[in-house]
């Protein structure tokens, strides 16, 4: 018998999405007739817009001749999708990145885990609680924890409580941490950093050594002008932090798959002899040997996210969600609850009512109104007495929701 990774072992109950999903399933089974509206997992439901389906369909054709087949790909991502993402989404906001320090990839959620490859096991790692699980789940899998408590804290990490009280804005770490996960417009509270709170995470990381880990993936739903949409606003950010990005949420890609990481080439880390090496030639090799790049079709359809009629169709998209969003924190914060988030994020996060905990009004919704959510304390300790609701579902489905959830539902 093979010795297994242990270190799975210490991983608290199933992933958060496929638990609830069980727990849909077992309700759904019981209960024919329910229509259940999943307002759960933050997965897009519009269909993806016109111009990224025409350059698709074109890429196939690609594909069907001869002359202009492609085989393997570049393992970083064809230069022409990289050099629009240097362009649009950094050059235009004078961030300093060039198209060789962005590595195209199949998702965010792969890469903020991969990244770990490069990493030794000693630093001390940061992350905000609630948090976007994989954060946590991949370091424990990688060994980089002890146990969990009760509440599900793992021995070994640093967590940074993200609270009302705080504004959902974590302080600073009291002494040295080597690496910090920050998420911004973030998942699950859907809160923002300013300028300011951001520049004084860069400073922390270039004083103490530190990494930023930054995860921009809902970046497109920023409604407030003076809210930075990259690390990369922030100056001494290039000398500090990585940064994820991904097509998902913005241009409707969770099931297409396609996303980028930005290594700046003057980020560097320290060797086990004291050298500073350079983090983008670890990525770069670690791509090069485990990863085959996305596939030609996929990444043209991003290069069409960049087109002019691309864009327009995006920020229909994004509007669309946002809107949604709109919807679902007026019917909840007439209902009487205690609402965040929803404004320049596709998530609301609210207070659960009557003293309930986060499973039990998962639970409380599921049953009485048939409408899903996310547990707060799925998320983490601190997340425990709120909950999550995703904004991606049809206009439909959304008012539906609301009016179950207000109808039957003291808050
Ligand atoms: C979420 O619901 O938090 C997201 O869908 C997770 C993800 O993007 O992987």
């Amino acid at each position: 018998m093979p010795q297994i990774n242990d270190n799975y072992l210490k991983l608290k109950a199933g992933y958060l999405f496929p638990e609830i999903a069980r727990r849909v399933n077992a309700f759904a089974d019981a209960n024919p007739d329910a229509k259940v509206i999943k307002l759960g997992i933050g997965d897009v439901t519009e269909p993806l817009p016109e111009a990224i389906r025409v350059a698709m369909t074109k890429a196939i054709h690609d594909m069907g001749q001869r002359e202009t087949f492609h085989g393997y790909g570049p393992e970083q991502g064809y230069e022409w999708l990289r050099k629009k993402i240097a362009t649009f989404d950094f050059q235009a906001r004078d961030c300093d990145i060039d198209a060789d320090e962005i590595f195209v990839s199949d998702g965010s959620k792969c890469d903020t885990g991969n990244i770990l490859d490069i990493l030794d096991s000693g630093n001390v790692i940061a992350v905000g609680d609630p948090v976007y699980p994989v954060y946590v789940d991949t370091n424990v899998m990688a060994g980089h924890t002890g146990p969990a408590d009760n509440a599900g804290r793992y021995d070994g990490l640093v967590y940074l409580p993200m609270t009302a009280e705080n504004d959902f804005t974590p302080a600073l770490p009291d002494g040295q941490v080597d690496v910090i996960y920050l998420c911004y417009p973030n998942n699950p509270t859907g809160a923002v950093a300013s300028r300011q709170a951001l520049q004084q995470w860069v400073d922390y990381a270039n004083s103490h050594g530190a990494l930023i880990l930054f995860d921009a993936a809902y970046e497109a739903y920023i409604t407030d002008p003076d809210i930075p949409h990259s690390i990369y606003e922030i100056e001494g950010a290039r000398d500090c932090a990585i940064e994820f990005r991904s097509f998902s949420k913005s241009a409707g890609f969770t099931g297409t798959r396609c996303a980028y990481t930005v290594v700046p080439r003057s980020l560097t880390g320290k060797a086990g002899d004291g050298r500073a090496v350079e983090l983008h030639a670890l990525w770069s090799r670690r791509q090069s040997t485990k990863f085959n790049g996305v596939s030609y079709i996929v990444q043209r359809g991003a290069e069409a996210a960049y087109s002019t009629e691309g864009r327009k169709q995006i920020s229909g998209l994004v509007s669309f969600y946002l809107e949604n969003a709109a919807l679902i924190r007026k019917a909840l914060t007439d209902s009487g609850a205690q609402v965040y988030g929803g404004v320049n994020a596709p998530y609301v996060w609210v207070k659960t009512p009557s003293g309930l905990n986060s499973w039990e009004f998962f639970d409380k919704l599921l049953h009485e109104a048939h409408v899903v959510g996310t547990p707060g304390s799925g998320f983490g300790a601190a997340g425990e007495g709120y909950f999550r609701i995703s904004a991606f579902n049809s206009r439909e489905n959304v008012e539906e929701a609301m009016e179950r959830v207000a109808g039957q539902l003291v808050m």
